[in-house]
């Protein structure tokens, strides 16, 4: 850690104590307690070290430095090798403390993070600054690869979950859709891992996707978080009139379009994600089950609607 205590050193800060998060991250993050020779204050900050190949947050942060500052709380970027981040310590994931909130509370924490998107999404870039989202195959390929090393090890894994992702991604043929949407800045992540709320305010962190694309992108990563049939349908309603009150008409065929294929493709990367998690030893069982079940449920449900909407505008 000779790096970390030389570049805190050039600003002046002094360890004092230093503990590494654990979990399945693109790198090595760890909580620093520091003495700020300037102020003689005990500050608390996130240094995040990216490993070789995973550093597109530090170009992305180079590129969009104003555009992310009201949103997160970066305090230093070093693009010399290793390439960081520091950070102020924001406590815990809105995730750590969602599922024991009351539905009424739900409500409230979702709408202001839907806020904060849509305040994002707002924004104007020149848009070379980002990649372009484009959908592709890779969380169906991703996820089918996941779902077939599961029933590999696990006989309780049925087989019928792979049909169902390969064949939503047929029938509807989400790898060549084009969003409808005008394009906005997303954060490209915003699942409630990602997302803090500190001081009142709702924070977001892990920008290493941030792209180019249809704002229903960071909607629907939200809302593959949401095991609440009522809340989800709460969701893109309340993103829809909170961005018509701020004078940002979308139509509303298009919005359910992407809604619909974003959503499918979410599911399905997360999905992936969230049995890679399981793999580590970061869920149990139990709870690898009830996510997979939950999401696939979904990914049928929102099948079906994909479905007759294909089917009514194709006449
Ligand atoms: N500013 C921060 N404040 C508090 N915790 C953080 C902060 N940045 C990261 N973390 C912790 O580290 C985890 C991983 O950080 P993140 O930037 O999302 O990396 P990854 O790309 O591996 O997901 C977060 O989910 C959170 O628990
Ligand atoms: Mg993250």
């Amino acid at each position: 850690m000779d790096d970390l205590e030389s570049r805190l050193c050039e600003m002046n800060l002094e360890i004092l104590s230093l503990e590494e998060i654990g979990g399945a991250h693109a790198g090595n993050i760890y909580k620093v307690e520091a003495l700020s020779d300037n102020e003689n204050t005990r500050e608390h900050y996130i240094y995040k070290e990216f490993a070789e190949g995973r550093d597109q947050e530090v170009e992305i942060y180079k590129n969009i430095e104003e555009i992310m500052t009201p949103f997160s709380r970066v305090v230093n970027v070093w693009e010399t090798s290793p390439q960081a981040m520091l950070m102020w310590d924001l406590g815990y994931p809105v995730k750590a403390r969602y599922e024991a909130l009351p539905i009424a509370e739900k409500k409230i924490l979702i709408s202001d993070i839907l806020k904060v998107l849509a305040s994002l999404h707002g924004m104007d870039t020149g848009q070379d600054k980002l990649p372009v989202h484009q959908l592709n195959a890779e969380w169906k390929d991703w996820c089918l690869d996941q779902l077939g090393k599961l029933g590999s090890r696990k006989s309780w894994a049925s087989p019928q979950w792979k049909r169902t992702i390969q064949e939503v991604y047929e029938r509807l043929d989400i790898p060549h859709y084009q969003t409808k949407c005008r394009s906005v800045i997303t954060h490209g992540d915003p699942h409630l891992e990602n997302v803090f709320y500190k001081d009142n305010e709702v924070w977001l962190i892990d920008w290493e996707w941030a792209a180019i694309g249809s704002p229903l992108r960071d909607v629907t990563i939200l809302m593959q978080d949401i095991y609440d049939e009522e809340l989800i349908s709460y969701v893109p309603e309340f993103y829809l009139q909170y961005m018509r009150e701020r004078g940002i008409y979308l139509d509303d065929n298009d919005f359910r379009s992407d809604l619909s294929y974003l959503y499918i493709d979410h599911l399905t990367m997360m999905l992936a994600w969230e049995v890679e998690k399981y793999f580590q030893g970061h869920l149990s069982e139990k709870r690898i089950r009830e996510i997979i079940e939950w999401k696939i449920e979904e990914i049928e449900r929102v099948k079906t609607e994909g479905m007759d909407r294909k089917n009514k505008f194709s006449y």
